[in-house]
């Protein structure tokens, strides 16, 4: 069975390749879906973000990186997914995320799984490690550190 790993990943943190992991251990196939809506104003571009969770995701064979435009929900059915799969970090965080898979349920029927956040990472988000790491903060335990490097050449602070 196929899940489809959805999010921004501006940058992926080990945060996100912890749950990418953990799918990989539920399902046969895990497509990492990285929204790419050019409306959307992001510090890395579409094809860095991709280019990163490529290099991340290479150790682990069952997973492929695709970016995609449009609804969550006509991708999941191109691709012949049975449910989203998505980590929680926090109350707010399972608030937004019901609401999404409600209405994702109600476009196309597509089931969404959420797993809570491993406890090392329940502090993590890409945009407050992107704040921390623009002002100078250490942000390296998040993030590969190959991900590390590009994030520091973005802010200039290498
Ligand atoms: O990293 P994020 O911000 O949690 O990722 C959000 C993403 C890309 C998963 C979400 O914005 C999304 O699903 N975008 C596609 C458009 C869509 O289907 N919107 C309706 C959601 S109910």
């Amino acid at each position: 069975m196929r899940v489809v790993c959805p999010g921004s990943f501006d940058p992926v943190t080990l945060g996100h390749l912890d749950v990418i992991e953990r799918a990989t251990a539920l399902f046969d196939q895990v497509v990492v879906a990285v929204g790419t809506n050019p409306a959307k104003a992001r510090l890395f571009s579409a094809d860095e973000r991709i280019e990163m969770l490529i290099e991340a995701c290479a150790p682990m064979p069952t997973v492929e990186v695709v970016g995609f435009v449009g609804l969550l929900t006509d991708f999941c059915r191109e691709r012949g997914a049975v449910a989203l799969l998505k980590g929680v970090r926090s109350a707010s965080d399972v608030d937004f995320e019901r609401q999404m898979a409600h209405m994702n349920a109600h476009l196309t029927g597509v089931e969404t799984i959420l797993v809570p956040a491993s406890p090392t990472y329940g502090f993590v988000s890409s945009s407050l490690i992107k704040e921390v790491a623009s002002l100078g903060g250490d942000v390296s335990e998040f993030l590969s550190p190959s991900v590390h490097r590009r994030l520091l050449a973005k802010f200039d602070v290498a």
